[in-house]
């Protein structure tokens, strides 16, 4: 799958590489400050993301895609180059919200130590569905001149998923005031990760209070015909409660996903709240959700 691409360079013709290059040479012989250096190297990124060898030739409309129309470096056999005034109108940019609106965020690895919390909304990683790690390498290793390490030490992704999970959870719940919740989106087809996830819910005496399915449309584009990825809403709190309903029908009712003319879709809904339905059994009565899976869809029949 690697086309014998080997290094970083290999993801740039030379063309794009001799444009990047001199684009870094203009912002650091012309930003006059850390904002100006930063605004360059947004620049810079959306250069990157439309000026790859990754970035397929749509034939159709005789232009080419950006690099993250989908979420992973995958080597192309035909891609495009942009000329300099082709590139000009995707790099320079008026900022949305320029001049108006200002807030402040921190960047924290989620297994440290931070404030005490009553809420908490959170997307996780997806295990090895993303590989986050190395889609923001393409990036970094651009911009390490102009932007400062966001958090200095080993990567956000060291060590496996089911540990860091586990510590990130065990963290959550030390800082969660009572009566809290977290809230957390996970995608999902690899049974492994649901079993992973229930795991970590469970090592950090956190209770599953509510799944909710979403986004089970099939996706436009590139991803089109893949329906079905498992893509929830968890709601997690300290103490046990009522929790929500474990029957994939019910649920599929309630979310009005019984509704769909397509015959197709309304099964991939049906396997989508069946597979929310495993990980809330999975915390009521024990055992790993790939389990429950499997036996929910037997009942099923679908
Ligand atoms: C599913 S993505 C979130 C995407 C985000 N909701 C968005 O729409 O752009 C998961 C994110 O978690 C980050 N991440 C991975 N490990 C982490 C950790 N230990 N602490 C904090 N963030 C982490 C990844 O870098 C990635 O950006």
């Amino acid at each position: 799958r690697e086309r014998g691409w080997t290094h970083w360079h290999h993801l740039f013709a030379p063309r794009q590489l001799l444009q990047l290059v001199r684009f870094q040479e203009v912002i650091r012989s012309r930003a006059r400050n850390d904002e100006e250096r930063l605004v360059g190297a947004l620049a810079l990124g959306r250069m990157l993301n439309w000026n790859s060898r990754l970035c397929m030739w749509n034939r159709h409309l005789a232009k080419t895609e950006q690099t993250f129309a989908n979420l992973a470096l995958n080597p192309l056999s035909d891609f495009g180059v942009r000329s300099w005034p082709a590139l000009k109108s995707t790099v320079v940019r008026k900022i949305p919200g320029h001049g108006g609106r200002l807030s402040e965020a921190s960047i924290a690895d989620a297994r440290s130590p931070g404030p005490a919390f009553d809420l908490c909304i959170t997307d996780p990683p997806y295990d090895d569905a993303v590989h986050y790690d190395e889609l923001s390498s393409f990036f970094s290793v651009w911009h390490c001149d102009f932007l400062p390490d966001p958090i200095p030490g080993q990567p956000l992704e060291s060590g496996d998923f089911a540990t860091g999970l586990q510590e990130a959870f065990q963290n959550l719940r030390a800082r969660m005031r009572s009566g809290g919740r977290i809230i957390l989106m996970f995608a999902q087809n690899a049974s492994s990760s649901w079993t992973d996830l229930a795991c970590a819910v469970e090592a950090a005496g956190l209770f599953v209070r509510a799944v909710w399915p979403i986004d089970l449309e099939p996706r436009p584009g590139l991803k089109r015909g893949r329906f079905g990825t498992l893509a929830v809403v968890v709601v997690l709190s300290t103490d046990e409660g009522p929790g929500a309903p474990d029957d994939p029908r019910a649920m599929a009712h309630a979310a009005g996903l019984n509704d769909d003319d397509d015959p197709d879709r309304r099964t991939a809904n049906l396997r989508a709240c069946a597979g929310a339905c495993a990980l809330r059994r999975s915390a009521l009565r024990g055992g790993d959700p790939s389990t429950h899976f499997r036996s929910i869809l037997d009942e099923l029949a679908v």
